[in-house]
Order: C-alpha cells, then structure tokens, then sequence
C-alpha cells in the first residue's frame, strides 16, 4: 500500500501527517518506509531530530522520477508513505502516479478549499493513467466547537471524486511538540485524543484486515 500525502498548498499539515500515519501503522506491527518528496526534508528533520531508535526508515527523494523508483522498494515494506513537497508540479505528479491512495490535507478555511482544485486537478490527470487511483480529504487542524469547523466538510462536496474521510484532526500543540523530539503523538501521548485520531485515520486508510491480508 502507498499512501501519498499531498497538497500543493503549504503548511496545510502533509509532514505532521505522514510521520504520525507512518508511525501508526509502525506499531500495528507493518514494515513502513517514510518516503520523503520534499526538497525542505521536513520529514527526514524529524527523524534526525529523534533520540529513540528509529520506529521506521526514513528516506529522501525529492525527484521527479520518484514514481519510477518507489515501486522497487515498496517491494520490501507493507506501507510506504510519502510525504509530499508543495508548489512543485514535477514532484507532486510524480508522488500522484507513485500512490495508490492520495491524501489531500486541508485546514477548515475557504482558502484550502479554493487551493485543493490545483491539487485534485493532478489527480484527476493521473487517473488518465491509473484507473484505480483513491483519493481523499483529511481536514486538519479543526478547531472545536466552531461553525465552520462543523460545516467545513459540506464545502469539500465541488470534488465529487474525493471524498473527506470520516474523521477530523483536531488542532493540538501536541503535534508540534512531538515534532521537535522526531516523535509521534502515539510515542509521546500514547493515550491522548491525538493518538486516538491518528489511529482512526490509519484504519480508514489502510484497514487492520486489509493489511493482514497484504
Ligand atoms: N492538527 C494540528 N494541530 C496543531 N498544529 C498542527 C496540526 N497539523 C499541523 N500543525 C502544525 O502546522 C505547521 C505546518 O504543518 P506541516 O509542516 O505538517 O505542514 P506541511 O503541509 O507539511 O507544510 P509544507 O507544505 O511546508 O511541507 C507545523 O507547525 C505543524 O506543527
Ligand atoms: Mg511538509
């Protein structure tokens, strides 16, 4: 499985994402490669900014021909997950074709909403290649009990062909500071709401019966 997570917006929570996906499906016992897309190398950062041993292999390949060399090493892991760089066409295309799944990262805000077209416009382009390509919307950074917090998903519905996945991940300091230790939130607050969403968002995206099936 190849979980792609991209946005050609920044700063919409691509990196904060991967890591705690790739984390999540680490400690459910998969083999899972971080790919790192992204000429910023946020995600190799974190894993260098890590004390702990090394939960997963972290590799950087910001290339435009990473579609072409993913397939090779996935071979060897039961998850890959990229972790998409914004603004560069090359790379996020080639990080498209590579996925089996894209995962789009918007914040509850009409400036995602208007940005997300560029991004499921290349999807919609990769498909002309790969039928089966899924994608779907995570809100991120929800901030609770507010209205557009709660009305935001209704507003994903122009992208008929990309459904928001059925969970929200909420706005939480924890994010950041598990970041600075190149820690996850299910490392460093193992029993907290954040674990608890990340966890919800692995099963949605990779199900426990799936992966023992893989
Ligand atoms: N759910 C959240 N709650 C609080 N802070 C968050 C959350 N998600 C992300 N952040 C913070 O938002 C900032 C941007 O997140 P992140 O680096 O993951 O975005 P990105 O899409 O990878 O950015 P870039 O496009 O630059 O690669 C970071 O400071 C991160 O800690
Ligand atoms: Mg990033």
């Amino acid at each position: 499985m190849i979980v792609g997570v991209l946005n050609q917006k920044g700063g919409v929570g691509k990196t904060t994402i991967a890591v705690n996906l790739a984390s999540c499906f680490a400690q459910a016992g998969c083999r899972v490669l971080l790919v790192d897309a992204d000429p910023q190398a946020s995600a190799l950062a974190w894993s260098s900014a890590r004390e702990a041993e090394p939960a997963f292999v972290v590799v950087g390949m910001a290339k435009p021909t990473l579609h072409r060399e993913i397939p090779a090493l996935a071979k060897n892991y039961d998850v890959v997950v990229i972790d998409g760089a914004p603004r560069v066409n090359e790379l996020a295309r080639a990080a498209i074709l590579a996925s089996d799944m894209v995962l789009i990262p918007v914040q509850p805000s009409p400036y995602d909403v208007w940005a997300a077209t560029e991004t499921v416009q290349l999807i919609r382009e990769a498909r002309i290649y790969r039928e089966n390509l899924r994608s779907a919307f995570v809100i991120n950074r929800k901030i609770t009990n507010t209205a557009i917090g709660r009305d935001f998903a209704s507003a994903l519905d122009q992208f008929p062909d990309t459904p928001a996945l059925d969970v929200a991940l909420i706005q939480r300091v924890i994010y950041a500071e598990s970041a600075a230790q190149g820690l996850s939130v299910l490392e460093s607050a193992p029993r907290s709401e954040a674990a608890r969403e990340m966890k919800r968002l692995a099963e949605l995206v990779f199900p426990r019966h799936e992966r023992q099936a893989a």
